[in-house]
């Protein structure tokens, strides 16, 4: 399925930057549809896909180097308007005939630019101007093919425009937040240079989507699986707005949900939607497949494996089934090395129902597979989802049975959903449940004594985890405030019986990772 605006559409080149998806999640903030590609993506198929515009990426090569990517020169020659930025200006000015050199200081960090050209791609930037650079070569001074427009102290060639094709190059980083002006200079490049309207809104992503999903799905019946996160959640709400009852939603109750969760999917799903919701409660089964297992991989390996039987038995009493609906994202999509165009595969370490629609032999829909996380977000507002939904923190598949440290029981469950539950309450009042990414409760497999009245104890520990991060690859412990700390661990210690001792988690990732197993 393709949801694409027919003629604007921004083409990245990847090059290896650690950059591609901000670049890309800047641009469609400027209200365009973007694509990352890859670096070598021929000059035809470009022509082909017919972009307004091509941002080259940065990257950690140098352009001198054997090997080096490079991309197909003929792009130059479509009269396509293309805008490389720091690795992708040195390989632009260098296919164009300049020079690129190590420079002699190489640059990090702020660096002060004076603007020389103030209109077209600097329209509207001050003369003297804060940017973000991160760089080892530079452009030594271009041939006469080329117009300087910016320097710093170090980079005589901080910014160049071709003096007659549409090609751009900036040695900085616009897409970063330490560039101020960097937003001004894409606007300028995709309005004033590529001609854009800022077409790319979500009303319009709907209507679209939803046209196309009801032309693919004609009378057939969709399975779409819920786990109570954003992005099924979301995916199912569209869909539901696209053919209504013909989706049958799917939820597994696997015993190893956060208190409430499996509640407030009803409420939602069956509530506000008057979706056909289908609950399987199969608590028990996971609970006896787990029975006596401590070792993580191996709780997850059987919480997979159950998932996937539970799934499959209820999605063949569904009759007419003909689509299975995945809340995939792009970033999945990106990474995964699965987008046609798309660069190749970086790791991907975790899915959660991977194999499903193999096992099923159902066509597969992805209605967010060209979306970004917080495009999602504002997608299931607009689509009428709870706030409290839409702001979920992601929680693993195999759920709190990898946050309770041992083997996995009625009994312990109880323990660790009481204190997760009480963590959570008060990050949500303190106003710190969305200052953090994710935040969660866990058991350890450990005892300690305490004095509770006259008595001596020896009971559980409970570890608190907390942590800021943006991609969930590396990750800071949270700095919640003490009294907040304090508050929490009183709460649990008064309230969850079983419970005599709360830490808190102050290991990055890495070393650590976010999760305890
Ligand atoms: P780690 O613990 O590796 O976690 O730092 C990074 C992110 O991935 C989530 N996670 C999982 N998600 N199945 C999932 O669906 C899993 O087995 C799994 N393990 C970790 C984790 O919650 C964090 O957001």
């Amino acid at each position: 399925m393709t949801s694409l605006p027919e003629n604007e559409r921004i083409l990245i080149f990847d090059f290896g930057s650690q950059y591609g998806q901000l670049i890309a999640r800047r641009v469609r903030e400027l209200n365009v549809f973007c694509q990352i590609v890859r670096y070598d993506l021929s000059a035809e198929r470009v022509r082909e896909l017919h972009p307004s515009g091509i941002i080259f990426s940065g990257g950690p090569s140098s352009v001198y180097e054997a090997g080096a990517p490079r991309c197909d020169p003929g792009l130059f020659d479509l009269d396509i308007p293309v805008l490389g930025i720091c690795y992708g200006m040195q390989l632009a000015c260098q296919i164009l005939g300049s020079k690129v050199t190590p420079a002699p200081s190489r640059e990090f960090g702020r660096a002060q630019c004076r603007i020389q050209e103030r209109d077209g791609l600097f329209g509207g930037v001050p003369e003297e101007t804060t940017v973000w650079m991160s760089h080892g070569d530079q452009v030594q001074g271009v041939n006469s093919d080329f117009v300087p427009l910016a320097a710093t102290e170090t980079c005589p060639v901080a910014a160049v425009r071709h003096r007659s094709r549409p090609v751009f190059g900036l040695q900085f980083h616009p897409e970063v937040s330490h560039t101020p002006c960097g937003n001004r200079i894409l606007r300028n490049f995709l309005y004033d240079v590529c001609g854009c309207q800022g077409t790319w809104k979500l009303q319009s992503f709907i209507e679209q989507t939803v046209a196309e999903l009801r032309q693919r799905i004609g009378k057939h019946r969709v399975i779409c699986g819920l786990s109570g996160g954003v992005d099924s959640s979301v995916a199912a709400a569209l869909l539901i707005r696209a053919v209504g009852t013909q989706v049958a939603c799917i939820f597994v109750d696997n015993g190893l949900l956060r208190a409430g969760e499996s509640e407030a999917v009803r409420k939602t799903f069956r509530g506000n939607f008057q979706a056909d919701l289908h609950v399987v409660d199969a608590r028990q089964r996971f609970l006896d497949a787990l029975a006596g297992i401590s070792d993580p991989q191996e709780k997850r390996r059987i919480i997979g494996h159950v998932f996937i039987d539970v799934f499959k038995d209820e999605a063949l009493r569904i009759s007419n089934v003909r689509f299975l609906a995945q809340g995939t994202l792009y970033p999945d999509v990106i990474e995964s090395g699965a987008a046609i165009d798309g660069p190749a595969a970086t790791i991907k370490t975790h899915h959660n129902v991977g194999g499903l629609p193999k096992e099923l032999g159902f066509e597969l829909i992805e209605p967010l597979k060209d979306l970004f996380k917080d495009e999602v977000r504002r997608l299931g507002l607009e689509l009428g989802l709870p706030e409290q939904t839409v702001w979920r923190h992601p929680f693993p598949g195999p759920g709190l049975a990898v946050r309770l440290l041992g083997p996995v029981t009625a009994e312990r469950l109880e323990v660790l959903r009481k204190a997760d539950a009480i963590l959570l309450e008060e990050l949500k009042q303190s106003g710190w449940y969305r200052q953090t990414a994710q935040a969660f409760a866990v058991l350890l497999p450990v005892q300690s004594v305490g004095v509770m009245g006259d008595g001596r104890t020896y009971e559980n520990v409970i570890a608190l985890r907390a942590v800021q991060t943006d991609d969930f690859m590396t990750a800071d412990w949270s700095h919640l405030p003490y009294e907040l700390l304090a508050k929490i661990s009183t709460r649990i210690i008064n309230k969850v019986a079983g419970v005599n001792r709360v830490v808190y988690d102050i290991s990055s990732k890495p070393p650590a990772t976010i999760e305890w197993e």
